[in-house]
């Protein structure tokens, strides 16, 4: 394990302890958006975007002024562990029991290939799911999620679009290179952080998710995030904000705040779509995640 790896394990496990006796919410159901109250003092407000200069301190950072992407990379090979051999699978029904690590304070400490199997047999439910027709008539495939299973950190998109519908994977398209920037500006791998989103089908048209087809898929996400048990959940824009958290809140009123899920600290931020007909909004966004990391003890 390289020193870096070492370093984020150590602060999740302390993170996990400061947050000893958070509350839970119901699974599915609005509740008052009370921010978690002992926040330390991580503003970010005069950050330039990412890009616009060396705003790392002691990290090396290749400049691509205007970009998220910066080319900031870490050598992490080193951090790479053999694949465990593969536990029986969790039957699914057991998936879906209880919310979002509802009421644990700490981290599960289920193994990660546990949680791997866990995510392969709900993966496969969701890909047979027909609970909304008109999805299901039109999808090419399921958009499950992808990346770590362990990972402290999970984002929330709104549901795949043509590219992730052609693919099966989340965020590939132009949506997903501008997000896989932001990745890479925050010096971490795609494969480090989970990625999934609200809906597990491509709405037709992009039209946005329905009430109803988010109430549907809202016990495939639960269960992801139980499975995953993530320190952080990163809503990309209105639709995952308003779906987790219940809210009818715009971002812009949602930002730089933590609202806990389970066990989880929810931040809100802008959509990588909006970005991308917004490029001006990048400087709020990389804000945002300077403060969320700030918050985890990284500074970026
Ligand atoms: N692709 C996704 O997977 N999710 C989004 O929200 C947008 C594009």
């Amino acid at each position: 394990m390289d020193l870096d790896t070492l370093r984020r394990s150590v602060l999740r496990r302390l993170e996990a302890d400061r947050r000893a006796g958070l509350t839970h919410f119901p699974k599915g159901e609005a509740f008052a958006l009370t921010p978690v109250a002992d926040l330390g003092d991580a503003s970010a407000e005069d950050v330039p975007p990412a890009g616009d200069g060396d705003a790392g301190g002691t990290h090396e950072r290749a400049a691509a002024a205007g970009r998220f992407a910066a080319g900031m990379t870490r050598d992490l090979a080193a951090a790479a562990e053999p694949a465990p051999a593969p536990t029986a699978p969790a039957p699914a029904a057991a998936l879906f029991e209880g919310g979002a690590n509802a009421g644990n304070a700490e981290r599960s400490t289920q193994p990660v290939e546990e949680r791997a199997a866990a995510l392969t047999v709900l993966e496969q439910t969701v890909r047979g799911c027909p609970r909304c027709p008109e999805l299901v008539a039109t999808r090419t495939q399921t958009v499950f999620g992808a990346g770590d299973p362990n990972a402290a950190i999970l984002f929330l998109g709104e549901a795949p679009g043509a590219d992730e519908d052609a693919t099966g994977e989340p965020f590939v398209g132009r949506a997903g290179k501008l997000l896989d920037d932001i990745i890479k500006a925050c010096r971490l791998r795609r494969d480090e952080i989970y990625i999934c989103n609200v809906l597990k089908c491509r709405p037709p048209g992009n039209r946005n998710p329905s009430p109803v087809e988010a109430a549907n898929c809202r016990e495939y996400l639960d269960a992801q995030i139980r499975i995953v048990d993530p320190d952080y959940i990163v809503c990309w824009g209105a639709v995952p904000s308003k779906e987790l958290l219940g809210t009818k809140l715009g971002i812009g009123k949602l930002r730089k705040q933590f609202f806990p899920y389970g066990r989880a600290k929810v931040a809100c931020t802008y959509h990588p779509s909006y970005l991308l007909r917004n490029p001006a909004a990048k400087k709020e966004v990389w804000a945002d995640l300077k403060w969320l990391f700030a918050d985890m003890g990284v500074t970026l």
